[in-house]
């Protein structure tokens, strides 16, 4: 294993990491490094003009604006990690996502495309595609989440079959998934802020006891396992393995923080990659 420092995101654009790396997804599948971090892949005065039409059209709520809604965060899209327990109700609901996102970006850059086409310029001799059940049925093809209060995430993994055991959706035959943030607004202005941070660990049955009992942090420290703090500002995308143990750190501010986020099916050996939320 490599030491610490030299664990390092790929990037800063798709051409620097192409001349890094000859496949770099394949490269991300075996953890080879932290992330892709791509910066300003999307125009941040998109991201500004975007969240305020979310507010006009109500479908977030406005900090400044006293209101009974409590929740602490909130989705524009369809989870399958939410939803995923009934596979009909979750199918509909992505039909509705579909409908609002065909004209949810008028008039701007739309992001989801920014982040298919990030992927696709990544993937050699691969179809990026929105997963879809083998009759066809799409899932969700992104999600906004806009969190109001900081929200700390302990070491985890994201796997539909490892962690989350779902083997009835079409996505389940990936070996490999990932993930794609896009920053569209951070809890407090000004530069990059933390978003994961990402453990030099990819999960196996061994490490689980220590994510259960929330002993992760003394077993990385006893096995020298590196990390490495992804930080973004607004308009920045990275895509990682979420098979590797990731945590969120508690973040301070006081504005809402909002991503647009992805999952993605991968293996080697299919020419299709799937996206999902
Ligand atoms: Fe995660």
């Amino acid at each position: 294993m490599s030491s610490t420092n030299e664990w390092l995101p790929a990037g800063p654009n798709v051409e620097a990491v192409r001349s890094q790396y000859a496949d770099p997804l394949l490269a991300l599948s075996q953890a080879e490094m932290p992330a892709i971090v791509l910066r300003q892949a999307y125009d941040p005065a998109h991201c500004q003009a975007l969240m305020q039409r979310f507010i006009n059209w109500g479908l977030i709520r406005d900090p400044l604006v006293k209101s009974a809604d409590g929740r602490t965060r909130i989705d524009i899209g369809t989870s399958l990690g939410n939803r995923g327990h009934d596979q009909e109700a979750f199918l509909r609901h992505a039909v509705d996502t579909h409908q609002l996102f065909a004209h949810l970006f008028d008039g701007f850059v739309n992001p989801v495309q920014t982040m298919y086409d990030s992927l696709a310029a990544l993937a050699v001799n691969k179809e990026v595609k929105t997963a879809r059940e083998p009759d066809g049925r799409l899932y969700g093809p992104a999600i906004f989440r806009i969190h109001y209060e900081t929200h700390s995430y302990k070491p985890h993994i994201d796997h539909v079959t490892l962690r989350e055991k779902r083997f009835n959706y079409a996505v389940a035959r990936f070996e490999h998934q990932f993930a794609g943030i896009l920053c569209l607004q951070n809890a407090s202005q000004g530069g990059r802020k933390a978003q994961t941070i990402l453990h030099q660990c990819v999960w196996t049955p061994a490490v689980q006891p220590h994510i259960e009992n929330e002993t992760f942090p003394q077993y990385a420290a006893a096995n020298n396992i590196g990390s490495y703090r992804v930080e973004l500002a607004p308009g920045d995308l990275y895509f990682f393995n979420t098979r590797c143990i990731h945590e969120i750190p508690p973040l301070e501010g006081d504005d809402p923080r909002a991503v647009l986020a992805v999952f993605i099916g991968y293996s080697s050996d299919y020419d299709e990659i799937y996206v999902w939320a």
